[in-house]
């Protein structure tokens, strides 16, 4: 069973090994030390075993721009496990406590684009359907977005704009869910 914990400074390089090894390239490192050095990690928990790290979960802030005033959404990306730890339900783990976190911090909404067998076993539903566009092009069915409060998005709609760190990961690949 992992401890499921915030991120601390002596996690980083633990931090990167798993996301590096998860999707087996820089590109989600680098998105989430540039994140984190831009102070946009508002969630951000570790999954530990035994005094290592093999999970990682953040979230960013994303505006929504609309007619109406804009507002903001979280975005979950990336979320990471180790290949020798995957399909143990730790992911799942980190997943269902940082939503909770996220929830308990006030946040009403977060989306992601992602694995689209994945993430509805949480409670995500296609974005679209709830009134949000991706501004990345992305399939249907891959964005996704949960209403951490019911009806949060009821009457409110528009185009979910990432964090600017969100360019440089998308310029070397469409974002998955990060
Ligand atoms: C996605 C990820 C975080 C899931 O973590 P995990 O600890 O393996 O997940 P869990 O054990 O809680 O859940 C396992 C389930 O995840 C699903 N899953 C895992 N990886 C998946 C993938 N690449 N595509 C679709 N489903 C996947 C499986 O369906 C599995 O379901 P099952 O138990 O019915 O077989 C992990 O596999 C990972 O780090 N992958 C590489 C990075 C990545 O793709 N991140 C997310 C991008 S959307």
């Amino acid at each position: 069973m992992p401890e499921i914990r915030p991120e601390t400074q002596q996690d980083i390089d633990a931090i990167g090994e798993v996301t590096g090894q998860a999707f087996g390239q820089q590109v989600e490192v680098d998105l989430v030390n540039h994140l984190r050095e831009h102070g946009r990690a508002v969630v951000s928990l570790v999954a530990e075993i035994d005094g290592r790290v093999v999970g990682h979960i953040l979230f960013s802030p994303a505006t929504v721009e609309s007619d109406n005033p804009t507002f903001e959404v979280l975005c979950l990306a990336p979320v990471s496990v180790l290949p020798a730890y995957q399909r143990q339900g730790i992911g799942s783990q980190l997943i269902r406590a940082a939503l909770e976190e996220c929830r308990l911090l006030g946040h009403e909404v977060v989306v992601l684009v992602g694995h689209p067998e994945y993430y509805p076993r949480f409670g995500f539903v296609r974005a679209n359907a709830l009134g949000l566009e991706c501004e990345f092009e992305a399939p249907d069915e891959a964005w996704m977005a949960i209403e951490l409060r019911p009806g949060a998005l009821a009457g409110r709609k528009g185009r979910v704009k990432f964090q600017p760190e969100f360019q440089d990961a998308v310029q070397k690949q469409p974002p998955r869910s990060r």
